[in-house]
């Protein structure tokens, strides 16, 4: 048997990076095609002439650029397209003639509202408004126009207490735009990020598109422990850490203010710039002080109108210390000169009409409800979960495993996400799952799908088919 055993001279840099490279030239190339087993680590490494540590990491490097995937005991293959997965495929939304029969727990997206009449009344006022037009037909300063800008830092000061500056923030496409942004800004290819071991699905497509390292951090039910990032920084140098500190996305964890006061001493003293991402916008009540507002040298913040407006609209913010702000003008422009005015401007009357409060103000009840809800199905259940949250974090009694719900409560109607989509690297998916109680469509089908949930925990799983 002959194994695929690349020719190394012509690759710059530390070998494990030469074997990651080669092995995406013979992806490119047709050598290695979809399906094909790498040779294993020992092989490779006598063949070589390198030890067996830096081919496991050349692998591991390709894996995370996302050419192959491994598995301890099976192997490492060739994924099935040469393009790599961008980390979002277990995320891709619903066709629009999807089982309507399905309550779908799987994405976080608002709770369900005739938003269509709110966007037919802002367009029909829009197009009475000649200057605003104007406005929105025309380039505009990279950062976005000045009053929109104003108008949403406003609404975050005065209703989420999140106190900006209007000049220090930038409209971006989106809040997982404005992430790109920050990391592109923050870090070059190869450097390492840290966050915690399970975290936000669109973070680990960012790390892997701009080729970053992204490690694991360890968390507790307060989200990211700080020694585990100054332990990590005493070994490598970390460039930037991510987090979500008000409401952990997938397990619902909030930090407590001395947490939050480690982290930054940690962060600060290592020189890692910290990425706050809210874009789950939370209450001042219900939360601590932001790390943008405790230490704003060294905070990147991240929201979006996504969540309390509406996804489609693609109105995310970005706030960077005033030193990076430049940078960022510049990566903005290179990739898409500026967000579209029209998207911001509609976001802007929503708010300016009092719209976007009453919006925040109903979802939060609704929500308030199903997690009530939730607790009262889930009773004797352990989970985790905040009380006007988005998510529920279900940790699975003993004999069920997380993929085994998953596809048992798929056979009955109702989607649930596992750990494993949302799993730095190799870090282990723990067996829980996660439910978004904001995506079905009202509180009824919400009581339905919990119920089957929970009914389905009650029985036993399938039984494996040993041979
Ligand atoms: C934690 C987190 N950050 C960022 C985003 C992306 O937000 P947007 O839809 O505004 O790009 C999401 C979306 O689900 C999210 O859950």
């Amino acid at each position: 048997m002959t194994f695929w055993t690349p020719e190394l001279d012509g690759y710059p840099g530390p070998r494990y990076r030469a074997i990651a490279a080669a092995i995406a030239d013979a992806v490119t190339d047709g050598t290695l095609p979809p399906g094909a087993k790498l040779p294993p680590h020992r092989h490779l490494a006598d063949a070589l002439g390198v030890t067996v540590g830096t081919v496991t990491r050349g692998y591991g490097e390709a894996e995370r650029r996302g050419l192959v995937t491994g598995r301890v005991g099976s192997g490492t293959y060739v994924l099935g397209e040469s393009a790599p997965r961008s980390g979002l495929t277990d995320f891709s939304i619903p066709a629009a003639d999807a089982d309507a029969g399905t309550i779908d727990f799987g994405l976080a997206f608002p709770v369900p509202a005739h938003r269509e009449a709110m966007l037919a009344d802002a367009l029909r006022r829009l197009a009475d408004d000649p200057l605003a037009l104007r406005d929105t037909l025309s380039y505009q300063p990279e950062p976005g126009l000045h009053r929109h800008r104003e108008t949403l830092a406003t609404w975050l000061r005065e209703d989420w207490s999140v106190a900006l500056n209007t000049e220090e923030l930038l409209l971006t496409v989106g809040g997982l735009h404005a992430l790109h942004l920050s990391l592109q800004v923050l870090t070059r290819p190869g450097d390492a990020v840290a966050a915690a071991g399970l975290t936000y699905p669109g973070m680990l497509a960012a790390a892997r598109q701009q080729q970053l390292e992204l490690l694991p951090l360890a968390t507790d039910d307060q989200g990211i422990v700080p020694a585990s990032l100054a332990e990590l920084c005493r070994q490598r140098s970390v460039r930037a850490v991510y987090c979500m500190p008000n409401q952990d996305n997938p397990t619902t964890a909030c930090m407590g203010e001395a947490r939050r006061q480690d982290l930054l001493g940690v962060a600060m003293h290592h020189g890692v710039t910290i990425i706050e991402d809210d874009v789950h916008l939370v209450a001042a009540g219900e939360r601590p002080p932001n790390l943008v507002d405790m230490a704003p040298d060294h905070v990147v913040y991240i929201t979006s109108c996504s969540k309390i407006l509406a996804g489609g609209l693609r109105v995310g913010l970005l706030r960077a210390p005033r030193r990076l702000c430049p940078a960022l003008a510049d990566a903005l422009r290179g990739h898409c000169w500026m967000a579209p005015p029209l998207n911001a401007e509609l976001a802007c009357r929503w708010i300016e009409s009092g719209l976007a409060g009453e919006l925040a103000s109903w979802q939060r009840q609704e929500l308030g409800a199903r997690q009530a809800l939730a607790a009262e199905v889930f009773a004797d259940l352990q989970f985790r979960a905040r009380p006007y949250g988005f998510n529920l974090w279900l940790e699975l009694p003993e004999p069920w495993r997380a993929q085994e719900l998953t596809e048992a409560c798929a056979s009955r109607g109702v989607q649930v996400k596992t750990g494993e989509p949302f799993a730095v690297g190799r870090h282990p998916a723990p067996e829980a799952v996660r439910l978004a109680l904001s995506a079905p469509v009202s509180r009824d089908a919400v009581r339905q799908g919990l119920e089957i949930v929970r009914d389905t925990l009650a029985g036993q799983p399938a039984t494996p088919v040993t041979l």
